[in-house]
């Protein structure tokens, strides 16, 4: 009876975990580095705008090297934007940008980094309206956690930004 219990908590662990993975990608940004102090200033949303008469976002990140080489944005997270007419999310959990993978530094990274984020056409904000866009930008994700899934350790930063649509 004993044995049974287990294996069926053993069964149900298992594709607990095998969900998890397939959820996150065989391996996900965690924003938990403390050593970001010299970047965190700066670290930021230099530019957004959307593309002219398309639901499309068109957004312009930075991070500041710190010392220890080149920085690049390399994940963003909890990517909204929103005012009172129009709201969506792009993004919930962290995910990989930039040709970022993982803990491996690809030679395309750009910083800054421009990005164009697709949506919804009924959602494009207004020309002539102001737009809150929340981001949580990722950098310096080249360390593993040993866990599994395979967690990257990086440093985060939360930023907003308030812009004008102009077209
Ligand atoms: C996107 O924004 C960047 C930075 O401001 C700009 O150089 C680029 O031309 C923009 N792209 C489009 C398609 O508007």
């Amino acid at each position: 009876m004993n044995q049974k219990r287990f294996i069926i908590l053993l069964t149900l662990l298992i594709f607990f975990l095998i969900h998890v993975d397939k959820t996150h990608g065989s391996c996900y940004p965690i924003g938990v580095r403390k050593d970001c102090d010299k970047e965190w200033d700066g670290a930021n949303i230099i530019d957004a705008s959307w593309v002219p008469g398309a639901p499309i976002l068109n957004i312009t990140t930075y991070v500041p090297d710190g010392g220890n080489g080149p920085n690049y944005p390399e994940a963003f997270g909890h990517f909204t934007f929103g005012n009172d007419q129009v709201k969506h999310r792009f993004l919930k959990k962290p995910i990989f940008v930039n040709d970022h993978h993982c803990t491996y530094t690809s030679p395309d990274e750009k910083n800054p980094y421009v990005s164009y984020w697709p949506h919804d056409g009924s959602l494009r904000p207004a020309p002539g309206t102001w737009v809150g866009i929340w981001l949580a930008i990722y950098w310096r994700c080249n360390r593993l956690d040993g866990h599994i899934p395979k967690k990257v350790q990086c440093c985060h930063k939360n930023v907003f930004k308030n812009i004008y649509v102009n077209q």
